[in-house]
């Protein structure tokens, strides 16, 4: 993370989710770091920056807060919007901020065409069913302003998957392999400017690893074990050691569990 410059943002972007009471996760430690980072390259006050499905996310009051520009936190779930409009008002924004919390489905967005400099969706476009995803990276190319830029994370595997279901998110899900990241994500319109894979760290370091913790494993996977024991609601602050010290970072999809990319649109 320190090589790529995202460390110093995964620390602010901590401080910042202390103050919105929000818990950090060792993926996202990841995702809303390159994301901060490419936000803080491109927008400014005269900007506009568009979330898609912002969840509980930290990154858009992140972001209006440090660059201030006109910033959409969206999404299609109510309770989200409301979780975003919570933490204006812990953060003490008001309706004279530039700071909006409001529905939009990613597969038909209200903004007019080119009319945004920023667009992010983080861990959402990979929830779309059916299309969702390829008619959502449709979208977000008709409202960028040429120019403007794209940051999507979603999770990957080496094979393409769907899920209907997962352990950890109670709803559709799919993981990309490279030629899906190709087919569905990827366009001609947008030059993918970085890309940042998490893969594993060596065999050895991990075969070490599975050994010392033998008796908490199990012989399951470390993340799976995170989660399925709800340590990482226990025990958020420890999440950055597992981001670590277990996810190395690669300009390479193969082996990975996890992609972000950032685009500039052409
Ligand atoms: C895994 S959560 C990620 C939330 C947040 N971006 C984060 O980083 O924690 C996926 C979010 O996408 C939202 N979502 C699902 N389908 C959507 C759609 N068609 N348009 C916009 N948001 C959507 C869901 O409501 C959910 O909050």
């Amino acid at each position: 993370m320190l090589r790529e410059g995202l460390l110093q943002y995964w620390w602010m972007l901590y401080r910042h989710s202390k103050l919105l009471k929000q818990r950090t996760d060792i993926f996202r430690n990841i995702e809303d770091s390159f994301t901060a980072k490419h936000g803080d390259l491109c927008l400014s006050a005269g900007s506009v920056y568009v979330d898609i499905g912002s969840g509980s996310s930290p990154v858009p009051t992140f972001l209006y807060q440090r660059r201030h520009a006109k910033t959409y936190a969206t999404e299609m779930d109510r309770k989200y919007l409301d979780r975003q409009k919570s933490y204006m008002e812990m953060l003490g924004l008001s309706k004279r901020d530039s700071f909006v919390a409001q529905r939009e489905d990613a597969t038909r967005l209200s903004f007019a065409d080119g009319s945004v400099d920023f667009v992010t969706a983080i861990s959402t476009i990979e929830h779309i069913p059916g299309d969702g995803d390829i008619r959502a990276m449709a979208e977000f190319v008709r409202v960028l302003r040429p120019g403007g830029r794209l940051v999507v994370t979603v999770p990957t595997a080496a094979n393409y998957i769907e899920n209907q279901l997962t352990f950890y998110y109670a709803g559709f899900e799919r993981r990309y392999d490279a030629a899906a990241l190709q087919s569905r994500l990827f366009r001609p319109e947008l030059k993918i400017i970085e890309q940042l894979y998490m893969v594993s760290p060596s065999p050895e370091f991990l075969r070490q690893f599975e050994e010392a913790f033998a008796e908490t494993l199990q012989g399951a996977n470390w993340s799976d074990v995170w989660y399925k024991n709800g340590w990482h609601d226990e025990y958020p602050d420890v999440s950055i050691l597992l981001t670590l010290g277990l996810i190395r970072l690669s300009e390479d999809p193969a082996g990975s569990f996890g992609g972000c990319l950032a685009f500039e649109k052409q």
